[in-house]
């Protein structure tokens, strides 16, 4: 199959690129030069584990071929993945769809022959009409038809979601097209990954309820982590209690400082404006997002708490700040909340990422970025642990006791035990327990 990515970002480089390993053709587009020419130089733009060891063997290969050049790369395509950004847009909170409807305006004048437009990208129910009607206004003889595909892939582990997904949604009612998708999707049957076929809204509407959904149980767990703290029961015996019921699942189960990325802030933003528009309100999802919205900075307040309620004119050593480990994604960081909090209360910022440094100085000021973790701690008051890195588990306690002045150690991932931290003779708070 010849597949076009329209949007080389993370959904459509990750794609693309596993889509090459599986043996199709695929072109990735994108607009923005320097991105195309640092992957033609064998860069790789994001931080994605394994990525750059896939696209280099892909373009090796000759499977996978990168260009700014959009009409060159639907031409011929029997397959045209939009997979653009979709941000909030600024001031409502709806998808900002400029750059999917600017996508199809020019596939539009491209199409050759029979071809698949698929919206990767995450989008309103509804969007795909649109896509849809915008290629028929711009070029009425094209042969084509829309389907939607919503992607499910978690950074950091994005190569293994995309290769053994549990599931992958299609939406759409051209058997052509169907045809085609199946075709697409042909090497992952090895995998016994179910295809799962319904309506385009559907398919549109699928992606926000998983993600929505995702949101709820987290918020749940986080939830009940406090009423935990209050009665004096430990969150993880919990979420091991309901978990290992079949119905409920283990997965998602995990309390902390409330979730972040890329995803669930945005789609479950967007999954109230359409619910609005469409007059079903998502009440459930509505809490959800205030209470998440809360949380992170309540955590700031957390550490205040930890530090005797005062943090005027301390240090606090912070580890972690990407919204999660194996990325250096910083949007909606639980960390930026955590951090700002602290900073109002007088208190002066160490801190230290693996990989996200570089994203937190942009959007963090008045932080000492350190080299690694225990140069963070030195002649700090009180240690944070933000975001679960492997190399944060098992830090040296007793050279983190002899760095601190004073030994706080504040676990917003519950990845210590607390005998073997209070043990080595620190004051410990975690999430729930
Ligand atoms: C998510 C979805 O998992 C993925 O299917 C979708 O395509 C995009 O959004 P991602 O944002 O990469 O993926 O990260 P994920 O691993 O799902 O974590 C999201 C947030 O929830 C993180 O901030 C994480 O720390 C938090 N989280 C996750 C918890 O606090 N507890 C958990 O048990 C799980």
């Amino acid at each position: 199959m010849k597949i076009t990515m329209i949007g080389s970002g993370y959904v459509g480089l990750v794609s693309g690129t596993c889509f090459a390993d599986f043996g199709h053709d695929v072109v990735c587009v994108d607009k923005d030069k320097s991105k195309i020419d640092a992957l033609l130089a064998g860069r790789i733009p994001i931080f994605e584990p394994g990525l750059d060891h896939l696209v280099a063997s892909n373009v090796a290969a000759g499977r996978l071929k990168f260009t700014t050049d959009l009409a060159e790369g639907v031409r011929d395509a029997d397959a045209v993945f939009i997979a653009v950004g979709t941000p909030s847009r600024r001031g409502d909170g709806h998808a900002d769809l400029s750059y999917v409807y600017a996508a199809a305006e020019e596939i539009a004048q491209a199409i050759t022959g029979f071809t698949v437009i698929v919206d990767k990208s995450t989008v309103p129910v509804g969007t795909g009409d649109e896509v849809e009607r915008i290629i028929r206004a711009a070029n009425p003889d094209a042969d084509f038809a829309v389907v939607s595909n919503p992607e499910f892939l978690r950074e950091g582990a994005a190569i293994d979601d995309f290769k053994r997904p549990d599931r992958i949604v299609i939406g759409g009612d051209d058997q052509r097209a169907l045809e085609v998708m199946r075709q697409v999707y042909r090497p992952l049957y090895l995998n016994k990954s179910p295809i799962v076929e319904m309506s385009r809204r559907g398919a549109e509407l699928t992606k926000y309820a998983a993600n929505a959904f995702l949101a709820v149980k987290i918020t749940f767990i986080n939830e009940i982590a406090d009423l935990c703290e209050k009665v004096g029961a430990d969150v993880q015996d919990v979420a091991r209690g309901i978990g290992l019921d079949n119905r409920i699942g283990s997965k998602f189960l995990h309390a902390g400082p409330g979730y972040g990325g890329s995803c669930f802030p945005k789609d479950t933003l967007a999954l109230l404006k359409t619910s609005q528009d469409y007059d079903a309100p998502q009440r459930i999802v509505e809490a959800v997002v205030a209470v998440n919205d809360n949380r992170k900075r309540a955590m700031g307040r957390k550490v205040i708490h930890a530090c005797g309620d005062d943090v005027r004119g301390k240090t606090i050593a912070v580890l972690g700040l990407t919204f999660k480990p194996n990325t250096d994604d910083m949007r909606d960081s639980p960390a930026i909340a955590v951090i700002q909090t602290l900073q109002d209360a007088g208190a002066s910022i160490r801190a230290y990422d693996p990989e996200g440094m570089e994203q937190a100085k942009k959007v963090l000021e008045n932080v000492t970025y350190c080299d690694g973790s225990y140069q963070t701690m030195e002649g700090a008051d009180a240690l944070v642990i933000v975001t679960e890195w492997d190399a944060f588990r098992a830090l040296d306690l007793d050279r983190v006791k002899s760095l601190l002045s004073q030994p706080i150690l504040i676990d917003l991932r519950n990845i210590y035990p607390r005998e073997m931290v209070e043990k080595a003779g620190f004051t410990y708070s975690a999430i729930g327990r």
